[in-house]
């Protein structure tokens, strides 16, 4: 190997461990701040949308859910996770696991921005109310609120 490329290996483990220590303190939260969006390991395909709130607007409004709902199936979500979230080639979004978060602002960063293995990004076609519409309607799944429950 080249003496230039063990270089720049050299420099980049340096870099690693600069970057792992003596920074942490700096990635705490302020009390009160909402908690950090975690972004996941690997290619993050679509822009890095963050959404302008921490916490969804829409999340005690019948109405939208029933809106959220709508969007649900209009874009065609249905078609990957199932026509009421249930799972098929993407993931369930009723059940309890969660592979990126559950949190508002979480679900909105997995619609806005896209997941690594499969998920489109919706960011640049979506409207932002749309987006906390659909995480409304996700959320209420498998709940009292949850508005067209499968049969
Ligand atoms: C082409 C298929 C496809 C479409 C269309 C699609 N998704 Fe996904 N979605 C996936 C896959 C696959 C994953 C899992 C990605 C991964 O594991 O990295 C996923 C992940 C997610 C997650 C994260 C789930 C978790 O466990 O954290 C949410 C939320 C989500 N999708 C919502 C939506 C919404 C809302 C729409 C419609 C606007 C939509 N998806 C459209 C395939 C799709």
């Amino acid at each position: 190997m080249p003496i230039r490329t063990w270089m720049s290996a050299g420099a980049l483990l340096w870099l690693l461990i600069w970057t792992g220590c003596g920074n942490q303190t700096a990635e705490l939260p302020a009390a009160g701040a909402p908690p950090a969006v975690k972004t996941p390991v690997g290619p993050v395909p679509g822009p890095g949308t963050q959404p302008a709130l921490a916490l969804n607007p829409y999340s005690q409004h019948a109405e939208a859910l029933t809106e959220g709902r709508k969007l649900f199936v209009w874009y065609n979500c249905s078609g990957c996770h199932g026509g009421h979230g249930g799972g098929g080639m993407g993931p369930s979004l009723r059940d309890q696991s969660w592979l990126y978060g559950n949190s508002d602002a979480h679900i909105f960063g997995s619609i806005a921005e896209g997941r690594a293995h499969g998920m489109p990004a919706w960011g640049t076609k979506v409207p932002e109310d749309q987006i906390w519409k659909l995480v409304a309607y996700i959320q209420s799944l498998g709940t009292p609120r949850e508005p067209q429950p499968p049969q």
